[in-house]
């Protein structure tokens, strides 16, 4: 009998790979970032596997020091259009900042990708947190908006954009040939915003998709976002080392949404995992010292900079207690600077633990399927998580979650052997959300 409540996953596609050294593993493809077929395949998979969705994360700034795949990769929302024609089923979701882009072209692309695959669009909200991203859009660093600025601005920028996406209402295109109506005046609507941020008038020159709206994501996890995500969002990314945290972070995020007078099951949770499987956990560990062993310490350091808005760590001890760094962090990466600096202060961590910790940190997920089933029903059973994103530590990571694991999932009721619908909104079991313009006023 299948559980009446259902664990949604995702794959992360993430080309050569989230490690700075781990594109020099034989069995990685260098290319791997810029290649449709390589995206192709791995959406397919996951479709085979039933998952709810891809994702597709993003980043506007980068430097020499930069991993890999961030050096040389797609943009989302192009790349997710190329995969709508070869997939049928699965969500697409992608990265874009509220900090660096205009809601009438934001809401439109993704208003288009939503047409082209029938319903299947979701947009992860991100608000940039690298300053040096200014440099790239005209401003100056002085002018990258802080934390706090940043959030306010993408609370504004999603009002702006749901009103935008409801320009026509449902029924609003009667294209009747013979009166030679294209559409119902009284459908269309204005949105005249005007507010801290932006003014836009309106309306959308794309109508309502068969989902209503895309599907939004938010990716922040300080308390900002979480507030963000449970006043605006349908799903929030996050991630947590164990259950403890996943937990805490899980009932935090649902009350928030509790206080905004939302069903809190209308908010899905989803922590991003990257699971290494094998047959033993032997097998587990030499795949995972296969791309350990391939990171030098300097490499380490330049991935923990990015963090801290690429911040030089060569100039410390690297067997020294982690520096003091004091508010370095806070405007860039806050919640997960905030975990490092926490953690290394706790475990008396070096500077070189800290940094081949966070490089190639050792998954929780890890060992045989049966091992990494068990884990994920525990984390889902006890209230850490609604699903997962999945990504890939080592290579055919998706492949050995997709052959090994979704089975067991599946026989043990856990997770679906088909589609239930045909839009993203649908599977991940969200209501259809009505035109704001429609909505009926409900009087006492
Ligand atoms: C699981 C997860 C995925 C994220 N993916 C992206 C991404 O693709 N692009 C991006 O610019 N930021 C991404 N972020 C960063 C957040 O959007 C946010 O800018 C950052 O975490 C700082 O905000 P916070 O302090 O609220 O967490 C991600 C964060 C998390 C936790």
């Amino acid at each position: 009998m299948p559980n009446p409540k259902q664990i949604k996953f995702g794959a992360i596609i993430h080309g050569v790979g989230g490690n700075i050294a781990g594109w020099r593993h034989p069995n990685i493809q260098p290319d791997a970032s810029v290649s449709l077929e390589f995206y192709t395949n791995q959406a397919q998979k996951a479709e085979q596997g039933k998952f709810d969705l891809v994702f597709i994360a993003d980043g506007l700034h980068i430097n020499e020091k930069s991993i890999p795949h961030f050096l040389n990769r797609f943009e989302p929302l192009t790349i997710l259009s190329a995969l709508a024609a070869v997939t049928s089923r699965i969500g697409l979701v992608g990265t874009l900042s509220t900090s660096y882009s205009e809601p009438f072209n934001v809401a439109r692309q993704f208003s288009s990708l939503d047409h082209i695959s029938q319903g299947r669009a979701g947009w992860n909200v991100v608000t940039s947190p690298l300053e040096k991203t200014a440099l790239n859009f005209s401003k100056t660093i002085e002018q990258h908006p802080d934390h706090a600025k940043r959030y306010r601005i993408a609370a504004e920028y999603l009002q702006v954009a749901k009103g935008l996406w409801d320009s026509w209402e449902d029924d609003a295109f009667v294209w009747d040939k013979e009166t030679g109506v294209f559409f119902d005046q009284d459908k269309l609507h204005q949105l005249n915003h005007r507010g801290e941020f932006f003014s836009v008038q309106g309306p959308l020159n794309i109508g309502r998709s068969k989902q209503g709206r895309p599907v939004i994501f938010q990716a922040g996890s300080s308390d900002a976002g979480k507030d963000l995500a449970a006043k605006e969002a349908d799903a929030i990314f996050t991630g947590h080392p164990t259950l403890a945290a996943a937990q805490e972070f899980y009932r935090d995020v649902k009350n928030r949404a509790k206080a905004y007078g939302r069903n809190p099951e209308e908010l899905v949770i989803l922590p991003g995992i990257a699971p290494i499987i094998a047959d033993s956990e032997e097998e587990a560990e030499r795949k995972y010292q296969e791309i350990a062993n391939l990171v030098s310490v300097d490499k380490a350091l330049d991935y923990l900079g990015r963090y801290f808005e690429h911040h030089d760590f060569s100039q410390y001890p690297l067997d020294e207690p982690f520096p003091d760094l004091g508010d370095l962090g806070q405007n860039s990466f806050q919640s997960h600077t905030n975990r490092i600096k926490k953690q290394a202060k706790e475990h008396n961590l070096t500077l070189r633990q800290v940094a081949l910790r966070e490089t190639t940190p050792k998954p929780a997920f890890f060992g045989t399927p049966e091992k990494v089933a068990d884990l994920i029903q525990e984390w889902f059973e006890k209230e850490g998580a609604d699903g997962f994103i999945i990504g890939s530590a080592v290579p055919n990571g998706l492949n050995d979650f997709v052959d090994h694991v979704v089975p067991i999932l599946q026989k043990r009721g856990l997770f679906r052997t088909e589609y239930e619908a045909d839009t993203l909104r649908a599977n991940l079991g969200i209501p259809f959300p009505e035109n704001l313009y429609t909505k009926k006023v409900i009087t006492q």
